[in-house]
């Protein structure tokens, strides 16, 4: 299957069972994108996996003990991923890197992209069967769309890059860290489990940002380089969890210099707040 045909098959399908097709079924990676501007554009989804805008807070650290609030965090975890998969077949269809490259860099990062969306399945499944065994089921909270609004202002692959691997991604590997341990501390090795397969698989998403990033930055720092590849509204305060994991940023290739710029950034936080992540903190 040529690796368009798979990317419109994930991004314009409704149903559930169409995002988690299998990326091994493609072979062909060439051809070029489609100029269309995914600020216009929305994933196709069905009405039991709809976007809603009721909001719902994500269970506090104390309550994680109960299955219920359990499952509630997991299906928090679980619209991540399906959301990402959403945003790397968008990246296939419709982004292309800020500077002209060789056709051949193109197809590796594609190669890059379908990888990640193997792993994004994987741990949606993960975390969905673990879900049912807390007796909640994938659609049975409201799901927000807070990820795909942002992949709406992205214009090229470097700023995909900036916002998915660096930023969601980057902030990940402390939400994966910080939730292993909560769920080991509560006696639940199974979902520590989960998490830590997130955890590792997140630190090489990380890396395909880093890698194709420091490729293009020339002389420029990667922090520089990584600033200026973020959307209006969009701030490296995003690109932080409850924790800072320094060890799996390194691990990812990102150089000390920004894990140092990353870790005392600040600002007023107002767009980037974390309504769902604040009652945990
Ligand atoms: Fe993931
Ligand atoms: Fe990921």
């Amino acid at each position: 299957m040529n690796i368009f045909d798979y990317a419109k098959h994930l991004f314009f399908s409704p149903d559930l069972e169409s995002k988690l097709l299998c990326p091994s079924i493609v072979d062909d990676f060439s051809g070029e994108v489609i100029s269309e501007d995914v600020a216009d554009l929305y994933p196709a989804r069905d009405e039991s996996i709809s976007f809603s805008d009721e909001q719902v807070k994500f269970p506090r650290k104390g309550a994680l003990r109960q299955d219920e609030k359990k499952g509630l965090a997991l299906h928090f975890f679980a619209n991540h991923e399906l959301l990402a998969i959403e945003m790397m077949a968008a990246a296939i269809l419709f982004l292309k890197p800020s500077k002209n490259i060789e056709h051949k860099e193109i197809q590796k990062i594609r190669r890059g992209l379908l990888t990640t969306i193997r792993d994004e399945q994987k741990h949606f499944k993960l975390y969905q069967n673990r879900m049912q065994e807390f007796g909640c089921r994938f659609g049975d909270y409201p799901l927000n769309d807070f990820f795909w609004r942002q992949m709406q202002k992205v214009k090229s692959l470097d700023e995909y890059l900036s916002v998915m691997a660096i930023t969601f991604e980057g902030a990940n590997l402390d939400f994966a860290h910080y939730y292993r341990e909560v769920f080991k501390e509560i006696g639940d090795s199974k979902t520590s489990s989960i998490m830590n397969v997130v955890y590792e698989d997140e630190i090489t998403h990380v890396a395909l940002g880093a890698h194709w990033l420091n490729k293009w930055r020339e002389d420029e720092s990667i922090w520089n380089y990584y600033l200026n590849s973020l959307p209006e509204l969009l701030t490296p305060s995003r690109a932080k969890g409850i924790i800072y994991d320094e060890e799996a940023r390194t691990r990812a290739g990102l150089d000390s210099d920004f894990i140092k710029t990353l870790k005392v950034y600040k600002d007023d936080f107002t767009v980037t707040q974390r309504k769902e992540w604040n009652a945990s903190k």
